[in-house]
């Protein structure tokens, strides 16, 4: 079980990788248009960022539909690092099923790790993981948003992946509130992916904001 960090963003990956906390990092299209203004050169950013977690995992998604693209792009992306992931849709934006093609050609042929992205069950991720998939990404806050239950499906998952002995690891995004991290892991995610200001939300507490301060009042009175 580990932790992700959700974003392109390389100063907030360097201040919580410092951490020591963080085992990966995840990005998509949004991701990285959130952070655009920050960054011009886009392949620049993301090839520092693959340099910089080295050897641990780093997921980009392809940006293009068609089949030939989307290979082109997985093998640039893969050029870029050998720590690089490539995330492939489970289908396209008019429920194309070739997806499942492209995931087999990058894990079977090419030799690329894929992580199959924006799957709502565990059906879905279990073909992914048929398919050959490194990582199968399940977005819980997105499964929770319209009346799923991402917990149910991520125990019923992590069960059949187990009985299949199928080599790929759950990650869980699209966290929505703080507590989703440690449910989501309990539930039996192998990853959970942190947007990073709910890295703080986990650490501060009131109750030890108060308690430190306590300890250091007492501290300055003991006499030695
Ligand atoms: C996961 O890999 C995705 O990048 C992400 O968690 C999606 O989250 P959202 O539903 O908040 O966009």
């Amino acid at each position: 079980m580990t932790l992700f960090l959700d974003t392109s963003d390389l100063d907030l990956i360097k201040k919580y990788y410092k951490f020591g906390a963080i085992r990966g990092v995840t990005t998509n299209p949004s991701i990285i248009l959130q952070n655009s203004s920050k960054n011009t050169d886009v392949n620049k950013n993301l090839k520092e960022i693959a340099n910089y977690i080295k050897p641990y995992n780093l997921s980009l998604e392809v940006t293009s539909n068609d089949h030939s693209q989307m290979i082109e792009e997985a093998k640039f992306y893969n050029s870029l690092g050998k720590n690089i992931s490539v995330k492939i849709t489970i289908h396209g934006p008019e429920e194309e099923e070739f997806n499942l093609e492209v995931i087999n050609i990058l894990e079977n042929k090419e030799n690329i790790r894929v992580n199959v992205t924006a799957m709502m069950n565990a059906q879905q991720c279990l073909l992914a993981a048929y398919a050959g998939a490194t990582y199968v990404s399940l977005f819980g806050g997105r499964v929770n948003d319209i009346g799923g239950d991402a917990i149910q499906e991520i125990v019923k998952l992590r069960n059949v992946l187990n009985i299949n002995n199928l080599k790929a690891k759950i990650i869980v995004g699209s966290v929505r509130e703080t507590s989703n991290i440690f449910d989501w892991l309990n539930a039996g995610a192998h990853i959970v992916t942190v947007p990073p200001q709910f890295i703080k939300k986990m650490q501060i507490h009131p109750h030890t904001t108060n308690t430190v301060k306590q300890f250091l009042n007492d501290a300055k009175k003991i006499k030695n």
